[in-house]
């Protein structure tokens, strides 16, 4: 496969084709399409959304989806959606070591439930997983029916192959999959790990600005749609689709990834966490970290996310007279975490590379007692933190945790011990 090649962009329409010529001119469906290629329109929002937060693509292609065999049921112990019924998750903070994931075969084999909240059915909530891999897809594609996915590679790049095209990423990237699309996630190098998050909600695009302005944040020209690239191969190809909280299969008697050209919006998309332009405070105290938010999927309630894709970036702490790590916190979403490299600034230790952690609605977190009592007194010269990046998946239903969370050997037993050290300080007024 030869290195993939970029389009930037973010939710405007983009174009590409394979071929000269093979992209219709002017209109989107004619009579004939070019080289005897079928049109197929892929729809990902309803045809009556609004304009600016309407995602379609239309795919030319060998031959159109429709040829696929009957499906299935496919058994899958791991992969769980809402709602979850795996037992009970209390109001407590909770963090886990980096599972260990054995030898668990490809993308799909390997994917483990962790979390999920809302229900599938009702295009409400997310599902939070983890992959480890150590094949590719080979003949085998994924249609997760159910919602959009968002890959946080931890260890290992990844070489994505779409109906669009091709891309690859690695820890510090993340990509995007639309709902529905027809995908395999590959390990480049041999073996790949990170998180997983299924939007069941509206798909991700980008926050507002509001008074910033025109530029910062996650900028639109550095997230990047592959060009098309088609597999013109009579391989039969097993396609694995998730649908309704449950897997199926069936086979297709050809290379799934046969679309000669596209043009549309919705589409695949990767982007480098490191071209986040982080914003705060060049003041006092610090803002919430919806500042640092490079993703939100909206819920029908205005303000209130589905999800929030929010990152812990390398950024600098110049705030005069301020507690500068996370202040004590109770937060009506629901914020489940993982760290992808270096040390995120609440903590000292426990939250390791590949780890995680869930704080709940209402359950209350901070900074452990030693990362309090350092930052208390600490002289506020402008300090860089580098080398870090933690992120979050920050919701609005409180998040059940599936089974194999609940009963993980990583799941850590003191982790609220980290707060039990801090000290009594108050001293009344004579
Ligand atoms: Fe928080």
């Amino acid at each position: 496969m030869t290195a993939p090649s970029y389009l930037s962009g973010f939710g405007n329409e983009l174009e590409s084709e394979a071929h000269a010529g093979a992209l219709p001119r002017g209109q989107f469906s004619p009579q004939r399409v070019p080289f005897g290629l079928y049109a197929e329109k892929f729809s990902n929002t309803a045809f009556t959304v609004p304009r600016a937060d309407n995602r379609r693509t239309w795919l030319y292609r060998i031959r159109p989806s429709v040829m696929q065999g009957p499906h299935t049921p496919l058994e899958h112990d791991g992969w769980r959606s809402a709602p979850l019924g795996d037992g009970v998750t209390p109001p407590d903070p909770m963090r886990w070591d980096p599972p260990a994931l054995t030898d668990t075969g490809d993308f799909v084999d390997g994917l483990v439930t962790v979390a999920a909240n809302g229900n599938v059915a009702l295009q409400a909530g997310i599902g939070v997983h983890l992959y480890a891999m150590t094949r590719p897809m080979t003949a085998r594609c994924l249609v997760d029916a159910d919602a959009e996915l968002l890959v946080v590679p931890q260890a290992g790049a990844l070489a994505v192959r779409t109906e669009c095209g091709h891309l690859e990423a690695e820890p510090g990237e993340i990509v995007l999959i639309p709902r529905g699309m027809k995908c395999a996630v590959d390990p480049r190098d041999g073996a790949a790990r990170g998180y997983l998050c299924e939007n069941y909600g509206a798909p991700l695009r980008l926050p507002e600005r509001g008074p910033v302005g025109s530029d910062g944040f996650a900028n639109d020209r550095d997230f990047l749609a592959p060009t098309a690239a088609y597999v013109d191969a009579e391989t039969p190809c097993e396609i694995v689709t998730r649908f309704q909280g449950r897997l199926f299969h069936a086979t297709l008697g050809h290379d799934p990834f046969d679309v000669v050209a596209w043009v549309g919006n919705a589409l695949p998309w990767k982007y480098d966490l490191r071209r986040f332009n982080t914003m705060g405070s060049i003041s006092y105290d610090h803002p919430d970290p919806s500042i640092f938010t490079v993703l939100t999927a909206p819920s029908d309630t205005p303000g209130i996310a589905n999800l929030d894709f929010v990152i812990f970036p390398p950024r600098w702490l110049v705030a005069e007279d301020t507690f500068r790590p996370p202040w004590y916190h109770r937060n009506v979403m629901s914020e489940f975490m993982g760290l992808i490299y270096g040390q995120y600034d609440a903590r000292k230790s426990g939250f390791e590379p590949g780890g995680m952690s869930l704080h709940n609605a209402l359950v209350p977190h901070g900074p452990e007692a030693g990362v309090h009592e350092a930052a208390s007194t600490a002289a506020l010269a402008p300090q860089k933190l580098d080398d870090t990046l933690a992120f979050m998946f920050e919701t609005r239903y409180p998040l059940a945790l599936s089974r194999w969370a609940l009963e993980s050997p990583a799941l850590q037993d003191d982790y609220a011990n980290c707060w039990q050290g801090l000290a009594r300080h108050f001293l009344p007024p004579a």
